[in-house]
């Protein structure tokens, strides 16, 4: 491999949809930069930061006590002049103006392709796979998916209580875009009789009405529905119950909710595991990577490669969650 341009200042933004656990991937890419000599310019406001040239320096002291604050403190946000190609010739000069030797990209698989784009334009390019949604094909695991988890499960417990006090279905609509990752495994840990998601088509009548009618018969006085948004909406489905079953049903939309609040352990140590392969794989001349989590370790793939990478919930995925809520 020839070598490479060495590497002396990173840009750093976050984009798309914030993520529990994006400020502690900023806080542990500069401190491991930092060890290695290397400057860190903090780009805010994400793609359309870097399109204004929206920078600042970042030290050890700027990102002191982040690991355990939700949201990401460089700000994010969607650029619509920032996919043109004008867009990203103006955005590659930005980093020349700031002197960037490379850039890590922190975001969903929209900042991933974003990402690509300005690798083909020759900007050096580490991306680190963080949204709630968890559905970046090319790894297990994307940063804030657990603290999502966790918000969205302690919500539905609390759902419980109200649903088996009135003997009502609960109807939670939980996010996701256009996948079933959170609804899958909140309703699994929750418990949940029916659980709704993207990839897996429904009949109303045989896969909701008729579930709850033979929990019924089973004994059950109350019911839980995990719905992911990309599959239905919340307070369809509640109607839809109610005026078939005659059972009440509430449905509650978390929206928002999922995405705040204090990262959970294992997004604190996956940022820092995740800032710090970013960091290794630039001091190794390995760029145009993606930071992945594959079979419990840490590691990086090709990037464009990465971007063909697919993943599908098992439809054995569902079938455990069913057998479970008899
Ligand atoms: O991608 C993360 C996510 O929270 C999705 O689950 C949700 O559909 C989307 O962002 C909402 O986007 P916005 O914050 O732009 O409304």
């Amino acid at each position: 491999m020839s070598q490479a341009k060495k590497i002396e200042t990173i840009g750093i933004l976050t984009s798309g949809g914030d993520a529990p656990g994006m400020n502690g991937v900023i806080r542990s890419v500069t401190r491991t930069a930092i060890n290695y000599g290397i400057r860190v310019m903090g780009i805010r406001r994400g793609y359309h930061g870097l399109w204004r040239g929206d920078v600042t320096e970042l030290d050890a002291r700027s990102v002191s006590d982040k690991s355990r604050v939700g949201g990401t403190f460089l700000m994010t946000a969607r650029s619509k002049t920032f996919v043109t190609p004008e867009g990203l010739q103006q955005a590659c000069k930005m980093t020349q103006v700031f002197g960037m030797d490379a850039l890590v990209t922190v975001g969903g698989d929209g900042t991933m392709r974003g990402a690509c784009e300005l690798a083909k334009l020759e900007l050096p390019i580490i991306h680190i796979p963080a949204t709630i949604d968890n559905d970046v094909g090319c790894t297990e695991y994307t940063i804030g998916f657990d603290s999502a988890l966790n918000t969205a499960i302690s919500c539905v417990d609390k759902l419980r209580d109200t649903a088996s006090s009135h003997e009502r279905c609960s109807v939670i609509e939980v996010m996701g875009r256009e996948a079933g990752y959170l609804a899958l495994h909140v309703g699994i840990a929750t418990g949940a009789e029916i659980i709704l998601i993207p990839e897996q088509p429904f009949d109303r009548d045989k896969d909701i009405i008729g579930k709850i009618l033979s929990a019924r018969n089973r004994g059950k006085h109350h019911y839980i529905v995990v719905v992911a948004e990309g599959a239905a909406r919340g307070e369809e489905i509640a109607k839809y119950i109610e005026s078939n079953t005659g059972t009440e049903a509430r449905a509650t939309v978390l929206g928002y909710l999922q995405r705040g609040g204090s990262p959970t352990y294992q997004d604190r140590y996956l940022a820092s595991m995740f800032g710090i392969q970013t960091v290794k794989a630039l001091m190794e001349n390995r760029v145009n990577r993606v930071v992945v989590y594959k079979q419990g370790e840490v590691t990086d793939l090709d990037l464009f490669e990465g971007l063909e990478i697919k993943k599908r919930i098992s439809p054995e995925d569902m079938k455990k969650a069913s057998m479970l809520s008899i």
